[in-house]
């Protein structure tokens, strides 16, 4: 296992559309280990593959208090969504930033998992933010992006100066 670098918003490599995994095979099965890692060590309850630069369709996801049960989900895709729901949101690709974002309430989720096996859920709750918010990022797309003009670019700049001291350091 290794854990992997999260980018930062506004890196434009946040912007890539990722491409279907057709193929289930051990890369895969180290791509969502790592993912895992990635994310347990943030520590955060979702990451998008495209979020550590790899344009994949693939999430994983653990919205337990306990932090033992991952969810994974390749080549998500969502139906039926309905309601609307407010939720502040965060994201490790925009860390220190809680903004409140409108989605839908409820969705069913299909999706395969890390062998291809293909299955379906019903979400609600945060399991529905959640997958909505993830899934956005495998189509390029940040929470960010749904705020004022003038947050996006109040948001960039802070992250930007923010990387700037980091790096430098
Ligand atoms: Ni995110």
């Amino acid at each position: 296992m290794a854990k992997l670098d999260i980018l930062v918003y506004p890196d434009r490599r946040l912007r890539q559309v990722a491409r279907p995994v057709t193929v289930f095979d051990a890369a895969l099965k180290q791509l969502v280990d790592d993912m895992a890692e990635t994310m347990y060590a943030a520590p955060g309850i979702g990451l998008a593959a495209v979020q550590v630069n790899v344009p994949k369709r693939v999430v994983v996801m653990d919205l337990s208090a306990e932090r033992n049960a991952l969810r994974v989900f390749v080549n998500p895709e969502l139906s039926d969504a309905a309601g609307y729901a407010e939720t502040q949101e965060g994201c490790l690709s925009v860390p220190g930033i809680f903004e409140t974002v409108q989605r839908a309430a409820t969705v069913t989720i299909h999706a395969q998992d890390v062998a291809g096996k293909a299955f379906t859920v019903a979400a609600d709750e945060m399991l529905a933010v959640c997958i909505q918010h993830e899934i956005d990022h495998l189509n390029g797309k940040v929470f960010v992006d749904y705020l004022s003009r003038m947050k996006q670019e109040r948001i960039a700049k802070k992250l930007r100066k923010e990387q700037a001291a980091l790096s430098a350091a």
